[in-house]
């Protein structure tokens, strides 16, 4: 995918400039770069995302992955029609409407590479689900683990709204911290890697 650049990075890119034009939410840039670098470097074969939304991320994936069958999932399914018109032509994706953890407890494929950008509070289970899928050296990456930046305030600063939310986060990447090997990454909303192997 093309992006453009000033001095201060890369600023943006067609298909994000579309996202905003549909008011749909995309990954940032820089996780778009890294999804980009990951997938170029791990060479993933078997590739799930779980909420492609109009597919800013799965593109970026798919153009790394040639070679890769990406299956790219949405619930929503204007998103997904859109994603599809946008996609035409691109032969390694599937898009498939449908709920995440649905999708994935009912899945007997294995993965290289699951990618989830979906509802925050569904995580947790998600991680759950995910991780069952993975082959031998697969890999979780889960963007926006931050919270919107909450998991860093204090409690009482955090509002009402987020506080439970915050909790969860928390509690799911202080497991994951002592039980998984990982990284967490400050870009994006901030992105988990897990990796298997
Ligand atoms: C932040 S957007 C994804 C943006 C996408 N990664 C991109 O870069 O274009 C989140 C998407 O997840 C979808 N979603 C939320 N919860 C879901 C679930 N439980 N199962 C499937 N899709 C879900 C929403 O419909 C939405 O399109």
């Amino acid at each position: 995918m093309r992006s453009n650049r000033n001095i201060y990075g890369v600023t943006s890119s067609p298909l994000h400039e579309l996202a905003m034009e549909l008011k749909t939410p995309s990954v940032e840039i820089d996780v778009g770069l890294f999804l980009r670098f990951f997938c170029k470097t791990a060479k993933p074969v078997n590739i799930l995302e779980i909420g492609c939304g109009i597919g800013v991320s799965t593109r970026y994936m798919a153009e790394a992955a040639p070679d890769a069958r990406i299956t790219a999932l949405d619930h929503n399914h204007v998103r997904l029609a859109q994603a599809r018109e946008i996609a035409v032509g691109i032969k390694n994706i599937t898009f498939i409407q449908s709920e995440g953890v649905e999708f994935m407890r009912n899945s007997t494929e294995k993965y290289d590479l699951i990618f989830i950008d979906s509802v925050k509070k569904d995580y947790p289970v998600m991680y759950h689900y995910a991780e069952n899928l993975l082959t031998d050296k697969g890999a979780v990456i889960m963007d926006d683990v931050f919270c919107y930046g909450y998991i860093f305030c204090e409690d009482c600063e955090i509002p009402d709204k987020y506080r439970a939310l915050a909790g969860v986060f928390r509690d799911f990447l202080y497991r994951i911290k002592y039980t998984r090997d990982h990284s967490i990454l400050p870009i994006g909303g901030g992105v988990l890697v897990t990796y298997r192997g």
